[in-house]
């Protein structure tokens, strides 16, 4: 097993700004000595202090004994030059993103420290692979992408370039892990794991708004309530700046050559050109300043239940509502021989499956409901749902009905290909599984990369596998059907894993062959 650094081994770090500061935290309270570098030394200064204040604040919320704080502190020493680096083991540089300033800084580390020292870049967008390219030894050289804040936030992203040695990222690796991160390896390639995964989060969220599907408010309250994110999409862009986060898909779009996959938004560059940045500007999607009324999402007005319903066949993941509305007193009958559709005064409900409810009452002839997906059925406050057009109000107010029974709030959005959740789960799944066939990184690197850096209530494919491959492949395809398949294309990984999946039911039923 590769070990991770000693803790007297000594850790330099450059630039001692937004990150640097906290990367310098986080290797202080793992008990190394920190060798503190920035061009300016008053940045240093105020890095300490940043420190200094950081972990009083952990002393006074007992989560740090005090002696550890005065330890930590006493371990960092403030420095100005890379001179000053010379007994480090590790040094993470943190300085400005601009690839010639980094590639003439570690040329300068290189003169001073020893041929094991291992350099890393906490760069959040420029190749490895471009900047070892400058060392005098690169195969000590990769990268290491905290996130901001680091010391709170627990992903570091070991990105290995061509010519990073294998020793070298399990040794990064197992030194994150010992200062209580979570070490997702990937190779460097554009966006590297979050950055690259994340962006359908984005892109189709900025898509359904420019395509009508629900106001910003309403597709942020679905992805809360019904897909289980911590933020919706734009009140996440707001805080992060819509300005960043347009910035990160361009240079991911560029970086692969205009894929489609990763066009920006008209709509957010619009935002960015209106100066309607987020918090900061005090506007984005939402408005933050004084005695504005939050937006709030919209909702279908209350409805009575519908005294009966029947359920044609095996209702699937809708089989809680129907359990709900049993225990409700609405009168279940059931029809063994169907196909998994729920009938409500004669019209049929199901979940998407990535078919327009347009398309679906076509084919069988009866006003459709659809449901868009729910991390869980049986607890959720909100059901997304869209109407075909044939869809009468009586109709649509028992359907609504029987969908708020237990007080379920209910959104209805425009009849678009895989509704509000399901199409994001699929692309984000579709995006992972692309990054997995094209060797980026491990699958359970990338489900562990993005619970633990952005949050998400599973990794998206774990996420997909418990949707099911083929209703997540399935919304891929339709999407791309009516779409394009430019942007809308499955992934020969998800395309395989749903085949392996088939094939693994059949011979579960049919037994050893
Ligand atoms: N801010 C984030 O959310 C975030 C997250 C992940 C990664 N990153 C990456 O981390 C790096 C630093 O970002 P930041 O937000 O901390 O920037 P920052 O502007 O807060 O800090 C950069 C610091 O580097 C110093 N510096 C610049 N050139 C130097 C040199 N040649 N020698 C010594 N010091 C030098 C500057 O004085 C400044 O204090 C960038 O590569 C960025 O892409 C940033």
């Amino acid at each position: 097993m590769v070990r991770p650094l000693a803790p007297e081994a000594a850790v330099g770090i450059v630039g001692a700004g937004t990150m640097g500061a906290g990367i310098a935290q986080v290797a202080l309270q793992a008990g190394h000595p920190v060798i503190l570098v920035d061009r300016d030394p008053a940045i240093v200064e105020r890095a300490r202090a940043g420190i200094e204040a950081r972990l009083r604040r952990l002393v006074d919320k007992g989560r740090l004994a005090g002696d550890a704080a005065c330890d930590a502190l006493a371990r960092l020493r403030p420095a100005a030059t890379a001179a000053d680096l010379a007994g480090c083991a590790l040094v993470v540089e943190a300085v400005i993103e601009e690839l010639a300033t980094k590639r003439a800084l570690f040329a300068e580390v290189e003169r001073h420290v020893t041929d094991d020292a291992i350099l890393a870049s906490n760069t959040s967008s420029i190749p490895i692979t471009a900047i070892a390219a400058g060392l005098r030894r690169p195969e000590r050289f990769l990268g290491m992408h905290f996130f901001n804040p680091a010391p709170v936030m627990k992903l570091v992203e070991v990105i290995s370039g061509l010519l990073t040695g294998a020793d070298v990222a399990e040794t990064v690796v197992a030194t994150a892990v010992a200062w209580g991160k979570v070490a997702a390896r990937a190779r460097s390639t554009p966006g590297f794991i979050v950055n690259r995964v994340a962006r359908p989060f984005y892109g189709e969220a900025l898509r359904l708004l420019a395509e009508g599907a629900a106001d910003a408010a309403t597709i942020d309250a679905i992805l809360r309530d019904c897909g289980g994110f911590r933020m919706g999409p734009f009140e996440l862009t707001d805080l992060i700046g819509q300005d960043v986060n347009a910035a990160v898909t361009r240079s991911v779009h560029d970086a692969m050559f205009q894929d489609p996959r990763y066009r920006p938004s008209l709509l957010q560059e619009e935002m960015v050109e209106a100066g309607r940045l987020g918090r900061k500007s005090g506007i984005g999607f939402f408005d933050y300043r004084e005695g504005a009324v939050p937006a709030v999402a919209a909702e279908e007005p209350s409805a009575s239940m519908p005294g009966s319903i029947v359920v044609e066949g095996d209702p699937g993941p809708l089989a809680p509502l129907v359990l709900a509305a049993l225990e409700a007193g609405v009168t279940v009958e059931r029809d063994a021989l169907g196909r998994g559709v729920i009938s409500i005064a004669g019209a049929q409900l199901a979940m998407s499956d990535g078919r327009p409810a347009a398309e679906r009452a076509l084919e069988d002839d009866m006003p459709t409901a659809l449901v868009d997906l729910c991390l869980d059925f049986a607890a959720t406050p909100r059901l997304a749902v869209a109407f075909s057009p044939d869809m009468d109000d009586a109709r649509r107010d028992a359907i609504a009905g029987f969908l708020q029974i237990g007080g379920r709030r209910v959104s209805v959005v425009r009849d678009l290909p895989g509704l509000v959740v399901l199409r994001t789960v699929a692309m984000l799944a579709n995006e992972a599984a692309d990054a997995v066939h094209f060797g980026v990184a491990a699958a359970d690197d990338i489900d562990a990369a993005m619970v633990a850096g952005v949050n998400y209530p599973q990794g998206p494919l774990a996420l997909a596998k418990s949707v099911g491959l083929s209703r997540i492949a399935g919304t891929i395809g339709h999407l791309g059907r009516i779409y394009g398949e430019d942007r809308y294309r499955l992934s020969p990984e998800l395309h395989r894993a749903r085949l392996a999946r088939a094939l693994d039911v059949r011979s579960a039923e049919t037994g050893p062959r």
